[in-house]
Protein backbone atom coordinates (compact mmCIF):
# COMPACT_ATOMS: atom_id res chain seq x y z
CA UNK A 1 0.00 0.00 0.00
CA UNK A 2 0.91 3.78 -0.57
CA UNK A 3 -0.15 6.47 1.07
CA UNK A 4 -0.65 9.04 -2.06
CA UNK A 5 -2.49 11.51 0.40
CA UNK A 6 0.23 14.66 0.15
CA UNK A 7 0.82 13.56 -3.71
CA UNK A 8 -3.18 14.30 -4.47
CA UNK A 9 -3.07 17.17 -2.29
CA UNK A 10 0.34 18.88 -4.07
CA UNK A 11 -0.22 17.88 -7.58
CA UNK A 12 -3.67 15.51 -7.49
CA UNK A 13 -7.44 16.28 -8.36
CA UNK A 14 -9.33 18.94 -6.18
CA UNK A 15 -12.70 18.09 -7.57
CA UNK A 16 -14.26 14.32 -8.22
CA UNK A 17 -17.79 13.62 -9.81
CA UNK A 18 -19.22 10.19 -9.02
CA UNK A 19 -21.93 9.30 -11.45
CA UNK A 20 -23.87 5.91 -10.67
CA UNK A 21 -24.41 3.57 -13.23
CA UNK A 22 -24.76 0.48 -11.47
CA UNK A 23 -26.94 -2.42 -12.88
CA UNK A 24 -28.98 -4.47 -10.74
CA UNK A 25 -31.66 -7.08 -11.50
CA UNK A 26 -34.62 -7.14 -9.13
CA UNK A 27 -37.84 -5.20 -7.92
CA UNK A 28 -35.62 -2.11 -7.60
CA UNK A 29 -34.61 1.22 -9.55
CA UNK A 30 -30.92 1.19 -10.34
CA UNK A 31 -29.28 4.10 -12.55
CA UNK A 32 -28.06 1.69 -15.36
CA UNK A 33 -31.56 1.83 -16.11
CA UNK A 34 -32.43 5.40 -15.30
CA UNK A 35 -29.83 6.61 -18.07
CA UNK A 36 -26.65 6.82 -15.45
CA UNK A 37 -23.79 5.70 -18.77
CA UNK A 38 -25.64 8.78 -20.37
CA UNK A 39 -25.29 10.56 -18.11
CA UNK A 40 -21.33 9.80 -16.86
CA UNK A 41 -21.20 10.03 -20.82
CA UNK A 42 -22.96 13.90 -20.52
CA UNK A 43 -20.59 14.76 -18.17
CA UNK A 44 -17.38 13.81 -19.34
CA UNK A 45 -18.02 16.38 -22.88
CA UNK A 46 -18.51 19.16 -21.22
CA UNK A 47 -15.79 18.80 -19.35
CA UNK A 48 -13.97 18.38 -22.80
CA UNK A 49 -16.22 21.12 -24.29
CA UNK A 50 -14.37 23.53 -21.30
CA UNK A 51 -11.08 21.57 -21.78
CA UNK A 52 -11.00 20.52 -18.41
CA UNK A 53 -11.43 16.82 -18.79
CA UNK A 54 -8.29 14.84 -16.97
CA UNK A 55 -7.72 18.14 -15.56
CA UNK A 56 -7.57 18.69 -11.55
CA UNK A 57 -11.33 17.22 -11.82
CA UNK A 58 -11.52 13.61 -12.20
CA UNK A 59 -15.07 12.26 -13.02
CA UNK A 60 -15.24 8.39 -12.26
CA UNK A 61 -18.37 5.94 -12.51
CA UNK A 62 -19.52 4.82 -9.10
CA UNK A 63 -21.67 1.79 -7.70
CA UNK A 64 -25.03 2.71 -5.52
CA UNK A 65 -24.73 5.80 -3.79
CA UNK A 66 -27.77 5.47 -2.38
CA UNK A 67 -30.03 7.50 -4.13
CA UNK A 68 -31.75 5.30 -6.36
CA UNK A 69 -34.40 6.51 -8.83
CA UNK A 70 -36.46 5.22 -11.81
CA UNK A 71 -36.58 9.23 -12.86
CA UNK A 72 -32.75 9.65 -13.28
CA UNK A 73 -28.87 9.00 -11.96
CA UNK A 74 -27.55 9.69 -8.74
CA UNK A 75 -24.29 11.90 -8.85
CA UNK A 76 -22.13 13.71 -6.18
CA UNK A 77 -19.50 16.23 -6.51
CA UNK A 78 -16.82 15.78 -3.60
CA UNK A 79 -15.22 17.17 -1.61
CA UNK A 80 -17.84 20.04 -1.64
CA UNK A 81 -20.67 17.43 -0.61
CA UNK A 82 -23.24 18.04 -3.04
CA UNK A 83 -25.52 15.13 -4.10
CA UNK A 84 -28.34 15.08 -6.57
CA UNK A 85 -30.36 12.18 -7.87
CA UNK A 86 -32.92 11.71 -10.90
CA UNK A 87 -30.35 13.04 -12.84
CA UNK A 88 -31.22 13.03 -16.59
CA UNK A 89 -28.30 13.77 -19.72
CA UNK A 90 -30.38 17.17 -20.13
CA UNK A 91 -29.97 18.26 -16.75
CA UNK A 92 -26.10 17.71 -16.65
CA UNK A 93 -25.00 21.35 -18.39
CA UNK A 94 -27.24 22.80 -16.07
CA UNK A 95 -25.97 21.34 -13.11
CA UNK A 96 -21.76 21.19 -13.52
CA UNK A 97 -22.39 25.20 -14.52
CA UNK A 98 -24.52 25.93 -11.10
CA UNK A 99 -20.92 23.77 -9.55
CA UNK A 100 -18.25 25.15 -11.45
CA UNK A 101 -19.26 27.99 -13.38
CA UNK A 102 -20.48 28.31 -17.06
CA UNK A 103 -16.82 27.79 -18.15
CA UNK A 104 -15.66 25.24 -15.49
CA UNK A 105 -13.73 28.23 -13.76
CA UNK A 106 -14.68 27.19 -10.28
CA UNK A 107 -12.98 24.23 -9.89
CA UNK A 108 -11.15 23.85 -7.04
CA UNK A 109 -13.82 25.98 -5.21
CA UNK A 110 -15.25 23.78 -2.30
CA UNK A 111 -18.11 26.19 -0.88
CA UNK A 112 -21.64 24.81 -0.28
CA UNK A 113 -23.68 26.34 -2.50
CA UNK A 114 -23.41 26.16 -6.69
CA UNK A 115 -23.21 29.68 -7.85
S1 LIG B 1 -28.29 2.37 -8.16
FE1 LIG B 1 -27.56 4.42 -8.44
S2 LIG B 1 -27.83 5.36 -6.51
FE2 LIG B 1 -28.44 3.29 -6.21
Amino acid sequence: MRDRTDDVAANGFTDHVLVCTTARDGEHACCADAGGPAVYDAVTEWLRERGVFWSRVHVAETSCLGLCSAGGAAVAIHPRGRWYSDVEPRDVPELLAAEFGDDATRLGVCDASPQ
